[in-house]
């Protein structure tokens, strides 16, 4: 059996990703390498844990001894690596995390590949999982394109541009095989409550602010989780050897207008009246730095791969708002300790 790591297993997106090739590929021996930090977490796989082709090794991928031992005991075919610290608001405050984990965590995995597969790159491959985030901010018109040029604002995409860079460094400089996609914003089920949807959702339940950043005219383009593990599976499996695929959604929301949606979703949910959840939204001190608008042209991967979102944004919305309607107790979990020094830090 082909050994295949995935790092940031326990995370949001890795998740769904080692959910869906664990059963989607009994070919394979899949490797989940995450340090479970704040935003890794057991019970986001807890589905798959028994299953025969699956492996959870807990470690930091900032350390290059274990990462090194970690090669020595096993030859891993292919690499998707989706470890990262991941949230702009963290990296403010924090930028060196930031800088430890996705450009050092990401040289210590791309040495290591370069060293075991030597110079035998036949059927290998480095699967490096970046944002649209790397492209820095549109205006009003436009969209990024694979060849958009790479212009990061905050610490987050700095770091995630400076792993990128290194990845294609390597691929020119010696041979390694790697592809490389950056995705829009993704929103799904066990997506850490510190990100936009679920934090709302989370306060929406719980009758509390809804801390809107600015004026709340910046805009993302949305791509429900799920559909990016399909598009991540295509890629890995069918994309072209040094390559880079854009990822998204076709689904542009301005916060302001995505936050009224969910009120008003989750008012008839939790039968409440009309209105009720709107009046929590709360216009707080902006964000530095914060990027305008990203949209992404995924024509490339849609015409190269024949990969496009399988659901509409207002299914992927019902089902995610279900998910956290139904899993309370994941919430709970997930909000008690750490998370509220965190918030009264941001949010204060
Ligand atoms: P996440 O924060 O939910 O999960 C990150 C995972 O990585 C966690 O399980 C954490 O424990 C693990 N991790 C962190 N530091 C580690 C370390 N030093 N060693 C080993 N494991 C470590 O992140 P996510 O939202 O699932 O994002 C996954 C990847 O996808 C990231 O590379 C991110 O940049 C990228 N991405 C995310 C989005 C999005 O909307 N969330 C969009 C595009 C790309
Ligand atoms: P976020 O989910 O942090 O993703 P990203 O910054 O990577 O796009 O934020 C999405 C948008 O929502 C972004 O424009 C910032 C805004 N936002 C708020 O207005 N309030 C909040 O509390 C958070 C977390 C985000």
């Amino acid at each position: 059996m082909k050994k295949i790591l995935i790092t940031g297993g326990a995370g949001f997106i890795g998740s769904h990703v080692v959910r869906r090739f664990v059963n989607k590929h009994p070919e394979y021996q899949i490797f989940n390498l995450d340090a479970l930090t704040y935003a890794g977490n057991l019970e986001n796989i807890k589905d798959i844990e028994n299953q025969p082709n699956y492996t959870f090794i807990k470690g930091d991928i900032v350390d290059e001894s274990f990462i090194n031992e970690l090669f020595s005991l096993h030859n891993f075919e292919g690499i998707l690596h989706l470890a990262a610290e991941s949230h702009v608001d963290r990296s403010i405050e924090d930028p060196l995390a930031f800088v430890k984990t996705n450009v050092i965590g990401t040289m210590n995995l791309l040495n290591a590949a370069k060293n075991q597969w030597k110079n035998n790159f036949e059927d290998k491959r480095f699967y490096h999982i970046s944002t649209d985030e790397v492209y820095g901010s549109l205006g009003t018109e436009g969209l990024f394109t694979e060849t958009t040029s790479y212009d990061p604002n905050s610490p987050y995409s700095a770091s995630k541009a400076s792993s990128d860079h290194f990845v294609r460094a390597y691929g020119e400089t010696y041979g390694l095989p790697y592809v490389l996609t950056n995705c829009s914003n993704n929103y799904g089920s066990y997506h850490f409550p510190e990100k936009l949807i679920p934090l709302f959702i989370n306060n929406i339940i719980n009758n509390k602010p809804l801390p809107v950043y600015g004026d709340g005219n910046y805009t993302r383009d949305w791509l429900f989780v799920e559909d990016h593990a399909i598009a991540i599976d295509l890629v890995f499996h069918e994309g072209k050897n040094h390559e880079t695929y854009n990822i998204g959604g076709f689904n542009e929301w301005k916060n302001i207008d995505l936050v009224k949606l969910l009120c008003q979703i989750m008012d008839q949910k939790l039968g409440r009246d009309e209105g009720v959840s709107e009046k929590l939204i709360t216009y707080v001190k902006n964000r530095p730095g914060h990027d305008l608008r990203y949209a992404i042209d995924a024509s490339k991967i849609n015409k190269e791969l024949g990969w496009k979102p399988s659901v509409t944004f207002e299914e992927g919305l019902e089902k995610t708002i279900n998910w956290y309607l139904d899993n309370e107790e994941w919430l709970e979990n997930v909000t008690s300790g750490s998370y509220k020094d965190y918030y009264q830090k941001q949010y204060s």
